[in-house]
């Protein structure tokens, strides 16, 4: 059992803290569940670093104790631990996951509270990952802009992105439907109380009630502004290293830079709740 303090280092004003001083392979102390509890609510995502490979079972106890875990409606999952999203990405990939601005899984009613991501095998260089915080985005709009879109939800749906995406992977969808949701534009976040832009460019299809021009303006005027460097921190990964990321106020973009080379990982992702505004 883990129990000495953890070290927290912020890493930039508007994002991110580094973690030491915690071997994941054990369980946590309730005490640090606490500081680590309390980091990600102030910070956003954590790095833990110098970390060792977790078997899939300590990698699932960290993401239990942060609540159920959530099922992907696509992916296809671990073949021995269903919990467990492989991130895989090599020379014969169609595709690398997360390659474009996004928080995870937003077209769920309820998406991911948050995903926790150890990566095992990386790229000598690249493969990076972008995060970008939804409150810094949302506090530095105008006040008029804040009010209007608290009025607005919008809708986030996937069969666009999911429709055959994991066949090569030996996912046959013909008979899947993929899932849609309504949700608001600003999104209040549980834990702080804080407010965060809730569009991405990858989800993210509509603002209900506009006209489609008026829509696909707006959104595109939040898709770029959410992507402003001082909202943003890069990770540059080392083997092992482990970020969970808070998917209620934080979007992200892995970068897919490495090609024909390798990077692998495994990723837990926590179920959330229903997002709601409250002024
Ligand atoms: C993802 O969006 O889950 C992938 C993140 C990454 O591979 O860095």
């Amino acid at each position: 059992m883990n129990n000495n303090s953890i070290e927290i280092t912020p890493l930039s004003p508007a994002i991110g803290a580094e973690i030491r001083g915690v071997d994941l392979r054990e369980p946590l102390s309730n005490r640090q569940f606490d500081e680590i509890h309390n980091a990600f609510a102030e910070h956003q995502v954590l790095f833990f670093r110098g970390q060792e490979e977790l078997a899939p079972e300590a990698q699932v106890r960290f993401g239990r104790m942060f609540g159920d875990l959530h099922t992907h409606p696509a992916a296809p999952t671990h073949p021995d631990h269903p919990e467990i999203f492989v991130i895989h990405a090599h020379k014969d990939s169609k595709i690398a996951n997360g390659n474009f601005w996004h928080t995870d899984v937003s077209c769920d009613e309820e998406p991911p509270l948050g995903t926790a991501l150890q990566l095992h095998l990386l790229p000598s260089n690249g493969g990076d990952t972008l995060f970008a915080s939804m409150y810094a985005a949302y506090e530095a709009l105008s006040d008029l802009m804040k009010r209007i879109l608290s009025s607005l939800t919008a809708m986030h749906e996937s069969e666009h992105l999911y429709r055959g995406r994991y066949s090569d992977r030996g996912v046959d969808d013909a008979s899947m439907e993929y899932p849609s949701a309504e949700h608001p534009v600003i999104r209040t976040h549980p834990v702080t109380g804080k407010q965060a832009i809730y569009v991405n460019s990858c989800f993210t299809t509509r603002i209900v009630g506009l006209e489609r021009e008026e829509s696909d303006a707006l959104l595109e005027f939040l898709f770029q502004h959410c992507q402003r460097p001082e909202f943003q921190i890069r990770w540059r990964w080392q083997k092992n290293d482990m970020v969970f990321w808070d998917n209620r106020c934080v979007q992200h973009f892995a970068v897919w830079d490495y090609w024909p080379e390798e990077r692998r990982g495994h990723r837990v992702t926590i179920q959330g709740e229903k997002p709601f505004h409250k002024a």
